[in-house]
């Protein structure tokens, strides 16, 4: 797995500079790192360290000052089907239920109906919202819209999912019911994942990488190999080896923590 099989991604040297009233803001400096295919990579870092910035360059949907981010080889110059976003907020579309929801990007790319339905229902049936196609955002919890949100991204059937604290706004108990989910569904339909979070229990149960960015202007200042087998479980957050490899990540992102307080 991890070290294997072909690079997917390309982060070469991107550095990323923001105009703005108080002058320029240098979000990223020089970041570099390969994701191999089917990896799944968390991120954690200090607020502000760049970790959305770098997220969206690798979506194509901000452009690095320079530096370049490469899919299969390929520079990213902008959005791509083969690249699939769920962000913090949910971001659905409340005129549509939720098949709608999950629906609208296999219907953007042509697919016919009965197929685009035929996907979408397995994927709301895998996010266990079966009984709940019909209903609108509105009457869904945040945890609920968060998994049609996970639903709409794999229906796309991207190659790479980017998620941007997915989980962020959730109760602890809904955040472990789809950490186990997003964990079943990896296991089972292997994606390449950049799952930014604040929570290093969430980044060491999920990733078999986790990278920790410094304060900013954010670099990367350790990548940490998970070598926790998987399948993984809120068991295995028991194990010496998960609380062992926390602490060691705990002390090193406290580092940063304290440096963007100075
Ligand atoms: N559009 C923008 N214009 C100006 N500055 C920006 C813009 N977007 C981000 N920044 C700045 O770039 C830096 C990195 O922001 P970014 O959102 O990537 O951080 P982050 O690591 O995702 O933080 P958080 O954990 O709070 O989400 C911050 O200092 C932020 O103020
Ligand atoms: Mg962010």
């Amino acid at each position: 797995m991890a070290g294997q099989g072909r690079v997917k991604l390309k982060i070469d040297h991107v550095e990323k500079t923001f105009q703005s009233r108080k002058g320029e803001v240098v979000a990223l400096n020089g970041v570099s790192m390969d994701i191999m295919e089917n990896e799944f990579v968390s991120v954690v870092g200090p607020s502000g360290c760049g970790k959305s910035t770098l997220l969206n360059i690798i979506g194509g949907l901000t452009e690095p000052t320079s530096g370049a981010v490469y899919c299969d080889g390929e520079e990213v110059t902008g959005v791509g089907t083969e690249r699939g976003v769920v962000f913090q907020q949910y971001a659905l579309f409340p005129w549509l239920t939720v098949r709608g929801n999950v629906e609208f990007g296999l219907n953007m790319q042509g697919v016919k109906k009965e197929k685009a339905y035929e996907i979408a229902m397995k994927y709301i049936k895998m996010v266990e919202l079966e009984d709940f196609v019909d209903s609108y955002p509105k009457e869904l919890s945040g945890g609920m819209k968060q998994r049609v949100a996970i639903a709409r991204a794999y229906a796309a059937n991207p190659s790479v999912l980017l998620m941007d604290e997915p989980f962020g706004a959730l109760d602890a108990q809904t955040r472990t019911q789809l950490q186990e989910e997003l964990l079943q569904t990896w296991e089972k339909e292997q994606k390449t994942c950049f799952f930014i979070t604040h929570d290093v229990d969430e980044a060491i149960i999920l990733g078999q990488k986790v990278v920790i960015m410094s304060a900013r202007p954010g670099r990367i200042k350790e990548i940490v190999d998970i070598n926790i087998p998987y399948p993984r479980n809120q068991e295995t957050k028991m194990t010496t080896e998960f609380l062992d490899v926390k602490n060691y990540i705990w002390s090193q992102v406290y580092k940063e923590y304290l440096a963007v307080k100075k």
